[in-house]
């Protein structure tokens, strides 16, 4: 027993090991693997060549050498840190520069970039429905979009993922609400993360329209994916500015850096700056970040085959995956998951894989319901046709040998 106890006095630190402890023994501490070199399609994880299977960087681009190139170019000229925060004097001409090319990527009036997606959420969110507000949110929307919603002072409902019967219902208690919200925000996922389904985001802003509600998408999962080259959700639906007010994303996917984004009217991204508590006090983008971040706006300008490929290489690794009998649930974008039902088969079938060469990571309970544990592949452009029948040769035997599939 530690002293303290034994005297009765408090301990002020004895509850870190306890509840690390507790995690170990309940299986749900994280174990970390280390990555030895870039994030490229073989890679080095903890010291053995492996086929990278669970990366967000679908399209590569986070090695690619024009990445590579203005990176280290912008060391060069501008250093290694900005200084400051935005507001104060870590305003550099790279950041407007990267502002400017995104609202042009995503065909919006203004571009607003924050440190992180999280930062974005957990900073705008709360500046969008205050007291005698709504905010109406998908069940299963991302743990960063929750945070946001708990740091508002606004009321809250949800609604079942995806079901727009059940965002009506949401929508006509609220308008009977007296007295009436001064403002309703509706807030989803544009792809949903473990599962690699999509919001119908078309549905959602027609309801929105009719309710006056604003509506607020992330799109962590869509930019670089989906739509026109990659412009992701909005454009995939060919929605206007007038029916989904915040497009929010990240740079840290398919864009293969870092640093959060919203795109919409300038009223938006003059609003977000002067409140959001994220942007305003924390330190702005290394030149080299910001400088990545622009040329992957560039790459995916002028070199299409890159998310042309992403969807080639995703359709044959889901027809393979189905021919073998494995649950690959209702994705229709390249997150893919394998659903094994439990979390002890999820994760043999990761420890397994990686034996054999495939890195993809067990995701299980609290992440997923206790019966759904998977698998969750994320499909990558750089795979070359060889890499996935690997992958795919690698799932057959193990998901014989674990009497996954038959
Ligand atoms: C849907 C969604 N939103 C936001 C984030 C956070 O983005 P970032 O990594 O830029 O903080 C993630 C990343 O996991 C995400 O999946």
């Amino acid at each position: 027993m530690i002293e303290e106890e034994v005297l009765g006095m408090r301990n002020p630190t004895s509850f870190l090991r306890e509840e690390y402890d507790e995690l170990v023994k309940s299986e749900l501490d994280w174990k970390l693997r280390v990555l030895q070199g870039p994030s490229t399609p073989w890679c080095n994880v903890d010291g053995k060549k492996v086929l990278m299977f669970c990366s967000n960087n679908y399209l590569g681009l986070s090695n690619h050498p024009k990445m590579k190139e203005a990176a280290i170019k912008a060391i060069q000229t501008h250093g290694a840190g900005s200084g400051s925060v935005r507001p104060i004097a870590g305003n550099m001409d790279l950041h407007v520069e990267l502002e400017k090319r995104l609202a042009r990527f995503k065909d919006a009036e203004a571009s607003l970039v924050y440190q992180t997606g999280f930062a974005a959420n957990a900073g705008l969110i709360p500046q969008l429905a205050g007291k005698g507000d709504l905010i109406i949110s998908d069940e299963l929307n991302h743990g960063s979009i929750i945070d946001g919603v708990r740091l508002a002072h606004g009321e809250r409902g949800v609604y079942k993922h995806t079901n727009m019967q059940d965002l009506q219902r949401v929508l006509a208690e609220a308008e009977k609400h007296d007295p009436p919200y001064r403002r309703i925000l509706i807030i989803t996922d544009g792809v949903f993360s473990m599962d690699g389904d999509m919001a119908p985001l078309d549905q959602i802003a027609k309801l929105g329209a009719e309710h006056g509600a604003m509506v607020y998408v992330d799109d962590a999962h869509g930019e670089g994916v989906l739509g026109e080259g990659g412009r992701g959700i909005v454009s995939h639906f060919k929605l206007g500015r007038d029916k989904v007010h915040v497009e929010m994303g990240t740079f840290s996917k398919a864009f293969g850096v870092v640093g959060g984004h919203v795109s919409g009217s300038k009223d938006l991204v003059n609003f977000a700056y002067n409140k959001s508590r994220t942007w305003l006090l924390s330190g702005s983008h290394p030149p080299g970040v910001a400088a990545a971040c622009t040329a992957a706006i560039d790459i995916l300008e002028t070199e299409p085959k890159h998310v042309q490929t992403l969807w080639e290489n995703t359709r044959y690794f889901k027809k393979a995956m189905k021919d073998l009998g494995f649950n690959i649930g209702n994705s229709t974008t390249p997150i893919t998951p394998v659903i094994v039902g439990e979390s002890g088969v999820a994760k043999k079938l990761s420890s397994r894989l990686y034996e054999e060469g495939v890195f993809a990571l067990p995701i299980i309970f609290p992440m997923v319901a206790r019966d759904k544990a998977r698998i969750r592949t994320i499909m990558n452009a750089a795979l070359t046709k060889e890499d996935l029948d690997f992958a795919i040769r690698a799932f057959g035997k193990i998901g014989k040998e674990l009497h996954i599939i038959k």
